[in-house]
């Protein structure tokens, strides 16, 4: 596949991530390789939405870890008890925050960082093995589209774990 996205002429989140699906996909499909699919699709979201943070931290022993990701630097380790990254890691679901300053223990890897979104990747135990976090410089920047849109990608990277 060509290594370019075609994507609509649009500010539409859910016909952006219909369009990204598949490509996402196809982009996947030959390469076996985690770190390159990851920083694939890391750049394909910020290439699509223009997120001011996307980018994975992947289960390390007792810590989350810093993965491939696309924007400012970023806190390296996070317990998984610890802000909303470890949330999603213990809840083991989608975690949507619309303002970073309401969460409790939310941690602030950069101030210009409004509202967040973290979905888990399960291995194929069924366990989280990582999480996928999108940070907005826009307050309340999420909504479903970005849930199910973002879901659908995870769902597509767990066939390669
Ligand atoms: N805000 C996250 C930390 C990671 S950075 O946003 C890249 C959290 O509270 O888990």
């Amino acid at each position: 596949m060509a290594e370019n996205l075609i994507l609509p002429n649009t500010h539409n989140r859910k016909e952006l991530y219909q369009a990204l699906l598949p490509q996402v996909e196809a982009l996947l499909m030959p390469e076996d390789d985690l770190i390159a699919n990851l920083a694939n699709i890391a750049a394909a979201l910020k290439q699509t939405f223009g997120f001011f943070w996307v980018g994975f931290y992947l289960k390390k022993e007792q810590n989350l870890v810093l993965g491939p990701f696309q924007g400012p630097i970023a806190c390296t380790r996070i317990a998984f008890h610890r802000g909303v990254c470890g949330h999603c890691y213990t809840s083991q679901q989608t975690v949507l925050v619309p303002d970073v300053e309401a969460f409790p223990g939310h941690i602030a890897c950069s101030s210009d960082s409004k509202s967040e979104i973290v979905v888990p990747v399960f291995n194929r135990q069924g366990e989280v093995c990582m999480v996928l976090d999108v940070d907005s410089d826009k307050l309340n920047d999420f909504s479903e589209d970005d849930v199910l849109g973002l879901e659908a990608l995870m769902r597509c990277l767990e066939q390669k774990l």
